[in-house]
């Protein structure tokens, strides 16, 4: 992969849990030179951040304004790992992450509308389900176990097969060539072939959902979207939910697992009081900020921000870990603080784009945490700390493993 960060942007320093040390400095809102040459904008300051992600001034729409996206998609997030699509006047793709009103909003409005209430509850029994099944298979193999292919990674992937309403019979195969796109250790040709498994298995389940609707997220968009989605709308629709829900939510579930074994004042505070999980997942999000510099937009007009002189066309980036440490925002924003009363975070962005899956995303990281902490009370680090592996070099931060055991 072409690196084009500076390795002090995206590696986190000696603690894994701190923003990497080259977000930190004085200026909210400074210029980034990257190593092709080109320069983009560095926002670190929270209020400059709402302010690029409520103002119609800065653009998602990098499928337009390609020529003015310095940051390819690869290098930036898995989240924006969407084949590229050509410039045409009229979108005819689903890639609402990378659209602007009115275009996004209608693709938006139609997702919401599928979120509803109900389908949330019936997750959450799902979520709980999914949870105890891995750590009691987990308990039954043994006392030792990586906790990222034993539980983070499986369970946002056999949430979103609830989701999308993919068989039974099909989610081993699905949750195989997901990993694939995770997997350090695969490579790029290993990659592009699972990728294109997974477009072709979700071009099969839309039109299996448009044949036999049944009662899940998919189905509903195949059904209630007046006028129609086409099939590829659909398939890029499914496709951004599995991106942007999956890697996410599996390394939310391992990073914040070792942040909490690594606090063990805060989670002794968590155990002895469970309650405080809610608290502790805002807590997490706030303080781990895994999506480094993921979140970006493009300006469609020079704008000064924070002092800074931005001109029309200009890549502008959110340092997410850093905004959501920004001293002039939060008090004591470097320490873990389960009992910090709780404050609007920028860990799923904001503003029109803002994260459409965070409920379910609380929902798993409260039951998947809750479940850990409370089934395996004895729960530790089988190695040193300075041992797991980290995911430096991947904007989507967290762990590519996790060894724990418990007795
Ligand atoms: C802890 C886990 C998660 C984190 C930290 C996270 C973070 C984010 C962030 C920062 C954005 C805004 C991107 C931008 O403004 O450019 C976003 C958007 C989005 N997220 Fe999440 N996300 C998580 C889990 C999920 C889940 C579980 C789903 C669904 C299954 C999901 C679906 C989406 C979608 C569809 C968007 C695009 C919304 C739009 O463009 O209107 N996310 N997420």
């Amino acid at each position: 992969m072409r690196r084009i960060l500076p390795a002090d942007l995206v590696e986190r320093g000696r603690c894994p849990f701190d923003p990497p040390p080259g977000l930190r400095g004085e200026s909210a809102v400074r210029p980034l030179d990257l190593l092709n040459g080109a320069r983009a904008w560095l926002v670190t300051g929270f209020e400059e951040a709402r302010m690029v992600l409520s103002d119609a001034r800065f653009s998602a729409d990098k499928v337009r304004h390609r020529d003015a996206t310095s940051l390819q998609p690869h290098e930036v997030s898995e989240m924006e790992a969407q084949p590229r699509k050509p410039e045409v006047a009229e979108r005819q793709d689903g890639l609402f992450v990378f659209m602007d009103p009115p275009e996004h909003t209608r693709l938006r409005r139609l997702l919401t509308g599928q979120f509803t209430v109900r389908r949330m509850r019936e997750l959450e029994s799902r979520v709980t389900e999914i949870a105890v099944e891995h750590i009691e298979a987990m308990k039954a193999a043994g006392t030792r176990a990586d906790l990222v292919p034993a539980f983070a990674l499986p369970l946002p992937s056999l949430v979103i097969c609830e989701l999308l309403g993919v068989d039974y019979a099909d989610r081993e195969l699905f949750q195989k060539r997901t990993s694939i796109g995770l997997n350090a250790n695969a490579t790029p040709e290993e990659r592009d072939v699972a990728r294109a498994e997974l477009y072709a298995f979700m071009q099969q389940l839309v039109a299996g959902k448009r044949a036999n609707p049944a009662d899940d997220l998919l189905s509903g968009l195949v059904h209630d979207a007046d006028p129609p989605l086409t099939d590829a709308q659909l398939v890029d629709v499914a496709l951004i939910l599995l991106n942007a829900g999956h890697e996410t939510t599996a390394n939310m579930l391992g990073l914040g697992m070792f942040a909490l074994l690594e606090h063990p004042a805060q989670l002794a505070a968590l155990r002895a009081d469970p309650g405080l999980i809610d608290n502790t997942v805002e807590e997490l999000l706030r303080f781990l900020s895994i999506i480094q510099l993921g979140v970006s937009r493009v300006t469609t007009e020079p704008v000064t921000l924070g002092g800074a002189e931005i001109p029309a066309g200009a890549t502008v980036v959110i340092a997410t870990p850093e905004v959501n440490r920004d001293p002039r925002h939060w008090s004591d924003p470097d320490a873990l603080d389960v009992h910090r009363s709780r404050a609007p975070h920028l860990a799923f962005g904001h503003g029109i784009h803002q994260c459409l899956g965070q409920q379910l995303a609380r929902v798993e990281m409260r039951i998947g945490l809750g479940e850990l902490i409370s089934r395996l009370p004895d729960l530790r680090l089988a190695v040193p700390a300075d041992q797991v592996p980290v995911r430096n070099e991947m904007l989507i931060f967290g762990v590519h493993a996790l060894p724990v055991t418990w007795s």
